[in-house]
């Protein structure tokens, strides 16, 4: 099968499209024929970053029809339409966990399908499960543009929160709003104290989802409003440079929580996938949360793809066509 492979190099990873052994799913374990496979930012750092070991497949997500299962799996049989989160995504055959599935409604598109499980689990997680976002809180999400942040955006929105969000693009903040945002921040030219202050009556936001960090982290920490949780998922901005203000954080009772998954065990990961499921599959159903598809890409052109992902372009996802 043909498959977006992962290089290792002294100067960092680099791409390949090879033909490599199509997987056979073990005990416990599911056979996808991929259709489609969301690109994710945070592959081209982890591309960088394979200096040393063994080849990999890049592609955390994809969406396809279930070829086959092995011995001890239940709910899923050929031909059903999945979309799941795993690893070795960005290939024309992919073997996940039964867990780590959801099912796709006949009338989804594979694009669409593709595009959902890495940002809306990642958004679920950080909104619910670490954030405790309820319904009438109000949450800051910067990035908003991005994979992540739309995915926060709208999720967000579908639980029952007001959402002010931030891009650094006036345009982007526009069409935002058909998203679910209730108030842009243009991050480029507003200070985002006053702009949240001022959106919230002085009292400042419950929940803010940070992918920027450093630059912004600060105004973060003054932006929250008492009991407020921060929820850092990545730091574009740079890591190095946040200040904490020790006083903030203890008088207004802050929790300041980090996320990745690059800690969590495979049990952890799968319960990540059944809470988005249980929580957000019924809006998906209705077709609350579809992620504007920004580009497609053939698998050849993955370079071409990663490239644009850089250049901060796009608004949505990006998603690698297996053919
Ligand atoms: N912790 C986790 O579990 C987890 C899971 C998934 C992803 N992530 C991380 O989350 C981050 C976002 O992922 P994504 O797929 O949503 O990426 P993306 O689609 O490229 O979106 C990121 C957005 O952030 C803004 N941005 C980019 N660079 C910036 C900078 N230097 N300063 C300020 N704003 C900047 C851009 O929005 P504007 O142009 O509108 O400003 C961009 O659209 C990545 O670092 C990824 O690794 C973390």
């Amino acid at each position: 099968m043909k498959a977006v492979r992962v290089l290792p190099g002294a100067e960092g990873g680099r791409l390949a499209v090879q033909d490599i052994p199509t997987p056979q799913p073990g005990p416990g374990e599911v056979l996808v024929r991929v259709r489609a496979s969301g690109i994710n930012y945070g592959e081209i750092k982890y591309m960088r970053e394979h200096r040393t070991g063994a080849p990999m497949t890049a592609g955390v997500e994809f969406a396809g029809e279930v070829a086959g299962v092995g011995e001890d799996v239940s709910g899923w049989r050929e031909g059903d339409r999945v979309m799941g989160h795993g690893r070795g995504c960005h290939a024309q055959y992919v073997v996940a966990a039964p867990l780590a599935l959801m099912p796709v409604p006949p009338e989804v598109s594979w694009a669409d399908a593709a595009a959902f499980p890495n940002v809306f689990i990642t958004a679920h997680d950080a909104l619910v499960s670490n954030g405790e976002l309820k319904a009438g809180e109000t949450v800051f999400i910067n990035g908003a543009s991005g994979g992540v942040g739309m995915a926060a955006v709208m999720a967000a929105s579908a639980l029952g929160a007001r959402v002010i969000a931030s891009s650094r693009s006036a345009a982007k903040l526009e069409r935002l709003a058909g998203y679910g945002v209730d108030v842009g921040v243009n991050a480029s030219c507003e200070a985002q104290v006053e702009a949240i202050m001022a959106a919230t009556d002085g009292r400042g936001v419950d929940v803010i989802i940070d992918t920027i960090g450093g630059t912004v982290f600060e105004d973060h920490i003054k932006s929250l409003a008492v009991k407020g949780r921060l929820v850092n998922l990545a730091r574009l901005g740079g890591a190095s440079m946040a200040r904490l203000d020790l006083n903030l954080l203890w008088h207004n009772r802050l929790k300041l929580i980090g996320a990745t998954f690059r800690t969590r065990t495979e049990a952890e990961r799968l319960a990540c996938v059944q809470a988005c499921a249980r929580d957000l599959m019924p809006f998906f159903r209705e077709g609350k949360l579809r992620l504007p598809i920004d580009r497609t890409f053939p698998m050849d052109a993955i370079g071409e793809a990663y490239a644009y992902i850089e250049r901060s372009q796009h608004m949505g996802k990006i998603v690698l066509i297996a053919d």
